[in-house]
C-alpha cells in the first residue's frame, strides 16, 4: 500500500508537530480540530517551526511549498482520501473512540487508523470501529519535529501487515520506531519517565531535596536534555496526571504525591499556561 496523504485529528501541542514531521517527509497533510481557533494557531506554530528550519538551513524545501501540502479543516471531509489517519486529541476514552468512529465512518477502508496516545490501551480504541486490524498505537513525543523516538504499539488485534507499514512510515518521517511486542501500559518510555516523577515528588514531599535541586541532579547526573519537573512542565501537568492515572488503574503501583494533582487544580498546567513549577513568558 503506498501512503500519499495523512490525516491527523488534534491541532494541539503533540498534533499540530505530527501534522507538521507529516509535511516535512513530502506527504500531503490533512489536520482537523473542532475549532478554526485552534487550527489557526497550529499554522501559525508550522510555520514559525519550519521557517526556522529552512532558515538554519537543516531543510531545502520552501516553507510555502511545504505549506500547499497541507489543508486544515473542522469537517472529517478532508480524511475521504486519506490513506492513514493519526488521532492526538486528549487523552480521554470516549473522546479517542468518537473520533475513531467517525474516522471509520468517513476513511476508505484500506485507511490505516493510529492513535498517539501515551497511555489508553490501544484495543479499547479499536473497538470503536469495523477495522480493529488496522488500528495501531503510533506515539510520537513532544516537539515531534525534534525528538527521534516513535513507540509502535499494535494491538491483540492488529494485523502484522498494518504493524510494518507503520514502521516503515516512521522510518520515512526520519524517526526511530520501536516496536513494542504488545500494549503494555505506559509503553516503554511513560513507564519509566511516570516513575521518574514519582520518586522526583516523593522526595520533594519528604523534604528529602528541592525542585531546583533535583532537576539539576537529573541534568547533570543522570545527564536528561530538562529537569524533571522542567520536562513534566514542558509535557503539561495536566497530560502528567491524566497518564499517572491510566498507569495505576492499569496496575501501576501508585506513590503518595499531590504535587502534579495541585498544581492542575489551581490551573498551572506548566509551559502552556504560563506557570508550572517554573513560570514561561
Ligand atoms: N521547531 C523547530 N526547531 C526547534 C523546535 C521546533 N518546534 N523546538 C526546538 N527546536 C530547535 C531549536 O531551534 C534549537 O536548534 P539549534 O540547536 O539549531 O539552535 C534546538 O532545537 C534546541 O532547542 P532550544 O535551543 O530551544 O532549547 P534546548 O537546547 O533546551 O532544546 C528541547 C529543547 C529539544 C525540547 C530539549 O530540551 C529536549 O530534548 N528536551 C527533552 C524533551 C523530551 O524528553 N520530550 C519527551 C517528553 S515525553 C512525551 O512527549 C511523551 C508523552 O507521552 C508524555
Amino acid at each position: 500500500m503506498m501512503i500519499k496523504k495523512i490525516v491527523v485529528v488534534g491541532a494541539g501541542t503533540m498534533g499540530h508537530g505530527i501534522a507538521e514531521v507529516a509535511a516535512l517527509s513530502g506527504f500531503k497533510v490533512g489536520l482537523i480540530d473542532i475549532s478554526w481557533d485552534f487550527l489557526n494557531r497550529a499554522k501559525d506554530r508550522i510555520t514559525e517551526s519550519v521557517t526556522r528550519l529552512y532558515e538554519k538551513g537543516q531543510i531545502k524545501e520552501k516553507v510555502e511549498d511545504i505549506l500547499g501540502r497541507m489543508e486544515f479543516n473542522t469537517s472529517y471531509d478532508i480524511a475521504k482520501d486519506a490513506d492513514f489517519a493519526i488521532e492526538a486529541v486528549p487523552e480521554n476514552l470516549e473522546l479517542k473512540k468518537n473520533v475513531f468512529k467517525s474516522l471509520d465512518d468517513i476513511t476508505p477502508s484500506h485507511t490505516i487508523l493510529a492513535t498517539n496516545t501515551s497511555s489508553i490501551p490501544i484495543s479499547d480504541i479499536a473497538e470503536a470501529t469495523k477495522r480493529k486490524d488496522k488500528v495501531i498505537g503510533m506515539h510520537f513525543f513532544n516537539p515531534p519535529v525534534i525528538m527521534k523516538l516513535v513507540e509502535v504499539i499494535p494491538s491483540k488485534y492488529t494485523s502484522d501487515e498494518v504493524t510494518n507499514l507503520t514502521i516503515e512510515l516512521a522510518k520515512k518521517m526520519n524517526k526511530i520506531p520501536v516496536k513494542l511486542k504488545y500494549e503494555i501500559p505506559g509503553f516503554v518510555s511513560n513507564r519509566i519517565f511516570i516513575r521518574l516523577l514519582q520518586e522526583a515528588c516523593r522526595e520533594v514531599e519528604n523534604g528529602e531535596g528541592s525542585i531546583e535541586e533535583i532537576d539539576s541532579a537529573a541534568r547533570n547526573k543522570l545527564k536528561l536534555p530538562m529537569g524533571l519537573f522542567e520536562l513534566a512542565d514542558y509535557v503539561g501537568l495536566d497530560v502528567i496526571v491524566d497518564i499517572w492515572d491510566v498507569l495505576v488503574t492499569r496496575g501501576t503501583p501508585d506513590v503518595k504525591c499531590s504535587l502534579y494533582k495541585n498544581k492542575v487544580l489551581e490551573k498551572s498546567l506548566g509551559v502552556k499556561s504560563g506557570k508550572g513549577f517554573y513560570t514561561y513568558p
